[in-house]
């Protein structure tokens, strides 16, 4: 079985899955690391130079990869669940939990990165709040598991991941 971390932008997929990676010593994958290498430049110059469509082909094309895999963690893009063809393959070969965090804590996790093209013309937590209500119907109807992060610590979030999977 594998583990799929989904969950808005700044949710802790990321934090959260390399320190499981390592309490489970399972193998992590990073969805947009990946992506990133592969394409040999970054998140944002994906969107700029091809498009965002271009870019979520090639995170259902990596998600069907995946199947082949067993016993892995994979940390999949903010976006990644939106597509339902992306859930029903995540749902073949493994358990998907969904990571959660208010508008404010994910506003106050994200302000000082510079990767993240969907919020870069906005990013305020009036705006973040606005995409997070967009989205929040799939990401429940996709969680087999829902976590709240906010005022948890990392050890505490994998301990519920755990316990929860
Ligand atoms: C996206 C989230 C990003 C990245 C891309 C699109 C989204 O991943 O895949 O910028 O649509 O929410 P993170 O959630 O790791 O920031």
């Amino acid at each position: 079985m594998n583990i799929f971390l989904i969950g808005f932008m700044g949710t802790g997929k990321s934090t959260i899955s390399t320190v499981l990676g390592k309490e489970l010593s399972t193998e992590v994958i990073e969805m947009d690391e990946l992506i990133v290498k592969r394409q040999g430049m970054p998140i944002s110059q994906i969107f700029e130079t091809r498009g965002e469509e271009y870019f979520r082909e090639l995170e259902t094309g990596l998600l069907v990869e995946l199947q082949q895999r067993d016993g892995v963690i994979v940390s999949c893009g903010g976006g990644t669940p939106m597509r339902e063809c992306n859930v029903a393959e995540m749902k073949k070969s493994g358990i998907i939990v969904l990571l959660t965090a208010r508008p404010e804590t994910i506003f106050e996790r994200v302000r000082y990165s510079h990767n993240r093209p969907l919020i870069e013309h906005n990013k305020t937590a009036e705006y973040i709040a606005e995409l997070l209500e967009k989205r929040r119907e799939k990401y429940e109807a996709a969680a087999d598991v829902t976590i709240a992060t906010d005022g948890k610590d990392t050890r505490e979030i994998c301990r519920e991941i755990q316990d929860s999977v």
